[in-house]
């Protein structure tokens, strides 16, 4: 669940996607696993800390110096679609070490994941680059 990216969801999709849930999909009787992770981050209490750090609050709020698809493509991108969460290297206490173009160079610029690499999307989107087979 990356609800750091989905905090920038409008309102407004979030309301749709309620609607959804709601009234489209059956709900199941399904008790919940137990959690696999590794102590420390088992201690869900320490999560408040970790939010405090690194949780910012508050809807995608549009660049009044790019263009209408540009901004719904960082809204898709930043929220929804949430591609940092895979596509940006993570810090120390597994925060995201940008979470747009604004904060630094970092943002999209590739990660380890398990034994997957995401990816650098800046990369990808340069004419020519090799990192991607056409
Ligand atoms: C859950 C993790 C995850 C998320 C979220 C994610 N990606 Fe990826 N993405 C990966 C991994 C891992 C690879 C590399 C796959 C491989 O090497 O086969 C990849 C590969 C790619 C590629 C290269 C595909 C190719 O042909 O080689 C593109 C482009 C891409 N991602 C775009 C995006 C975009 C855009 C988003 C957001 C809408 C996104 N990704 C979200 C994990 C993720």
């Amino acid at each position: 669940m990356p609800y750091t990216s989905y905090a920038k969801v409008s309102r407004e999709d979030l309301s749709a996607l309620y609607a959804y849930f709601m009234q489209g999909v059956e709900p199941v009787r399904q008790p919940n696993h137990p959690t696999k992770l590794k102590w420390p981050l088992s201690i869900h209490s320490l999560m408040v800390v970790w939010n405090g750090l690194y949780l910012k609050k508050g809807e995608y709020t549009t660049d009044a110096n790019k263009g209408v698809s540009w901004n719904r493509g960082a809204y898709l991108v930043q929220g929804l679609g949430h591609c940092g969460g895979c596509h940006t290297p993570r810090g120390v206490l597994g925060q995201e070490k940008a979470e747009s173009e604004k904060d630094s160079r970092q943002y999209l610029a590739g990660a380890k994941l398990d034994n997957w690499y995401a990816l650098p999307l800046t990369e990808i989107a340069k004419p020519g680059s090799m990192l991607v087979k056409r």
